[in-house]
């Protein structure tokens, strides 16, 4: 089993650049399914989840050539209507591609999707299949797989119980092939679901309303097949802030786009680390005598649930009580106990809320990674904790952020990957 072994203790300094965003490319690869034509995507991320995402587009029937910074995709010839399991079970996101099957081919069948461990049982879907039943597809489920039949999709009014970021923009991208105009109520306002919607337009769809709470989509019976560039990983940009809050490291980050984390650079300030923003990066510049404060995550434009891990490891160095609470996911503070053994003093009060007291100093420890928030809030754990740390199912980390232990070594840390 890979894992990865870090020293602690040592400074970092140094710049590092944002790749792209892992939560838009895992929708723009789906969306590919709604043209005939050819998608060329570029600045995508080289992780585990693009490339499990690119493995259900060509086990469709998908042609996929490699370019330098993405691929393009063709789905003119879709060969098939079922997503694989073994597929589907290492990718939530595997999800998306349902909605778009369905719009092309009037048939999807999928099992529940794996991927995630920190929601309750296995990540409900009720969304989905209420919002496709909505727009007139039927529903079976037999043999451990959901069967979708929807012969002519037909435009919806639907109204999201739980704000939802893949519910969204699944629906919003199934419904730009509905007959009809489709309005979607209580909508996530992500800005990957922004930038989805405005590449879409750009290839003939209609869709006004993206990044608010109400989406309308009119209909169309085709659209084209463009460019499209993912735009830099907000979640990956925060957390690299993190790294560098919690070694207390003069570190510049590239491709930080401030107005897609004011939440994050808000508390940074409150907590009182210092940093520079430019348009496109942004200087830490020192750490010292962090001050604790508590935070509740919340659908964007609120504090991302996506930083909560690092923020957490983060409170564990800073000065007095704070309360985190985990609003939207039940089992994602449930790290918190690999971070007690290494020496923190956490108090969990129930699955949503955890008490930090700090500071108290880290000591290295063997842990395992649960997901890839968790996972990477566990290496910035070990860099700032005295003597070794030991983490495996690494997979849990690669599947989000790029070639992390080689691009935390050009910072000065001391991480290696053993294989
Ligand atoms: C997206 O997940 C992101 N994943 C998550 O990032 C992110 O944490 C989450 O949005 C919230 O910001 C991708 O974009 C691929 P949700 P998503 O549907 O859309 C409940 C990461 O680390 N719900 O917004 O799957 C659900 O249980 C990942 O990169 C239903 O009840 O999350 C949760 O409580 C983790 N029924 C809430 O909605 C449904 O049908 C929000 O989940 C769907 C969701």
């Amino acid at each position: 089993m890979p894992k990865f072994i870090i020293e602690g203790g040592h400074p970092l300094s140094g710049t590092i650049n944002v790749g792209g965003a892992k939560n838009a490319a895992l929708k723009i690869i789906p969306a590919s399914l709604l043209s005939e034509q050819t998608i060329t995507i570029k600045n995508l991320p080289k992780i585990e989840d693009i490339d499990r995402s690119l493995e259900i587009i060509a086990d469709l029937g998908g042609q996929i050539t490699t370019t330098a910074d993405g691929c393009t995709i063709n789905t003119k010839e879709i060969t098939k209507n079922i997503i694989s399991s073994d597929l589907a079970n290492k990718l939530r996101a595997s999800i998306m591609f349902v909605g778009p099957l369905l719009a092309r081919t009037g048939t999807a069948s999928f099992p529940h999707p794996g991927g995630c461990v920190i929601g309750a049982g296995t990540r409900p879907i009720d969304l989905f299949l209420e919002g496709f039943k909505a727009m007139g597809a039927k529903i079976e489920w037999r043999d451990h797989v959901y069967h979708l039949i929807a012969k002519k999709l037909k435009a919806c009014e639907y109204f999201f119980t739980t704000v939802s970021v893949t519910g969204t923009e699944s629906l919003m991208m199934t419904a730009v092939l509905a007959e009809g105009t489709s309005i979607l109520k209580n909508c996530a306002l992500e800005p990957e679901i922004v930038a989805l919607a405005e590449y879409l337009n750009t290839q003939g769809a209609r869709i006004s309303g993206a990044g608010t709470p109400t989406i309308i989509i009119k209909g169309v019976k085709a659209i084209a097949g463009g460019e499209f560039t993912v735009m830099p990983d907000r979640i990956e940009a925060g957390t690299f802030a993190i790294v560098a809050a919690a070694t207390n490291s003069p570190i510049t980050i590239n491709n930080f786009r401030a107005e897609h984390l004011e939440s994050l650079l808000a508390v940074l300030t409150k907590v009182g680390v210092k940093f520079e923003s430019t348009d496109n990066s942004l200087k830490i510049i020192s750490a010292d005598n962090l001050k604790a404060y508590g935070l509740k995550t919340h659908e964007y434009p609120g504090f991302p649930t996506d930083l909560q891990s690092p923020y957490t490891v983060l409170m564990t160095q800073a000065q007095g009580a704070s309360l985190i609470h985990e609003t939207i996911y039940d089992r994602r503070l449930l790290f918190t106990d690999m971070l007690t053994q290494m020496g923190a003093n956490i108090i969990m009060c129930d699955p949503h809320r955890v008490v930090v007291s700090g500071p108290t100093p880290l000591t290295g420890h063997k842990l395992t990674s649960p997901d890839l928030r968790a996972g990477i809030s566990m290496v910035i754990a070990g860099l700032i904790a005295e003597g070794r740390t030991e983490i495996d199912n690494i997979y849990q980390i690669d599947r989000g952020y790029e070639n992390i232990d080689e691009r935390l070594r050009q910072l000065g840390a001391k991480i290696t990957r053993i294989e």
